[in-house]
């Protein structure tokens, strides 16, 4: 079946400046020659353009790392086709670093935070500045008219999912709960703190009404009735959504994922060193009608590497 892709996942480098209990970081690291360069990354995505991708989302590691970001945002955004260029990030340089991401042409911010209590912030995260990514938020939120705030549902937050509503509501941003996922190195950590998103539907019914809105790509969206604000869940442990996804990943080594639980099917790096861009397109063809309907659990991914 020849599946439909729009959107390319790509992380910019595997290093970040936290250390978060359900990530593979602390396993797996890379030879920084083999990382992909910016050239690289450009030429990569005028590859892939008549694929159908034209929405690229820079993810890590932490992206906000990488040096020189903005003129890879730059560069990439000035690609025709390209309508919008993407990122996720922990936060913790988005408010020294936001005003030269928007004027290189970034579209929107995804951030992530797991809880809003200082202890556990730097339980989760390794890390003790939980007052800085929540600065990097409150300036975000007057930046950009969309801003997403990721909190990957665990056990250690399940007694948060209020305060989350509260101040999602309060800083205009899109909540979404994300079902932590089984990842290369935290099999344990998942199976302690794995909830399902029906249990938070179940905990938030308890208070108030919560009514299932639509399934937008990868997220389904409730609206809590108390606060009329809209939430969303990735229910990618307990419902995938692995049919309809449009999603293609490149990790920082240039290995292409067609399934975040896929195995690599080709790398670029190795592509560009010895064919044109016509050439590397016949071969991708094949790879991307390939694109898997259902999820093989037998390959982890490495997180850091591939991006979240
Ligand atoms: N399960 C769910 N989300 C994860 N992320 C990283 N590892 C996991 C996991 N095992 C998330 C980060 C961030 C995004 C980039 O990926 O918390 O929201
Ligand atoms: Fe860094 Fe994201 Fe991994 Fe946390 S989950 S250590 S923020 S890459």
């Amino acid at each position: 079946m020849k599946k439909f892709v729009d959107t390319l996942r790509i992380s910019i480098t595997d290093k970040c400046n936290f250390n978060c209990v359900y990530c593979s970081r602390k396993f797996n690291k890379v030879d920084r020659k083999e990382i992909l360069s910016f050239e690289e990354i450009v030429k990569i995505i005028k590859i892939l353009i008549p694929f159908g991708v034209e929405k690229i989302k820079i993810t890590g590691g932490e992206p906000l790392i990488r040096k020189n970001l903005p003129f890879l945002i730059k560069k990439i955004s000035q690609i025709e086709s390209i309508k919008e260029v993407s990122l996720t990030t922990n936060g913790f340089y988005l408010s020294e670093k936001i005003d030269e991401l928007i004027i290189a042409g970034l579209k929107r911010v995804n951030i992530s935070l797991d809880t809003l209590n200082k202890d556990k912030f730097k339980f989760i995260t390794g890390f003790d500045c939980f007052d800085i990514v929540i600065d990097g938020i409150k300036k975000a939120k007057d930046k950009f008219s969309i801003i997403k705030l990721n909190v990957v549902l665990m056990k250690i937050n399940f007694d948060e999912i209020f305060d989350f509503v509260e101040f999602a509501k309060e800083n205009n941003l899109i909540l979404r709960f994300i079902e932590l996922m089984p990842v290369n190195n935290n099999l344990d950590i998942w199976k302690e703190n794995f909830v399902a998103y029906t249990d938070a539907i179940k905990k938030i019914e308890s208070k108030t009404g919560i009514y299932f809105l639509s399934q937008d790509r990868n997220t389904k969206y409730y609206l809590i009735e108390k606060d009329n604000l809209k939430i969303g869940f990735i229910t990618s442990v307990r419902e995938p959504f692995c049919s309809i996804c449009s999603k293609i990943r490149i990790d920082s080594l240039g290995n292409l994922f067609l399934c975040l639980y896929g195995k690599p099917v080709l790398n670029f790096k190795e592509l560009l060193y010895g064919l044109n861009k016509e050439e590397i397109r016949k071969i991708l063809i094949e790879k991307i009608n390939s694109k898997p309907l259902f999820r093989n659990y037998s390959n982890l991914p490495v997180m850091n590497i591939i991006g979240g």
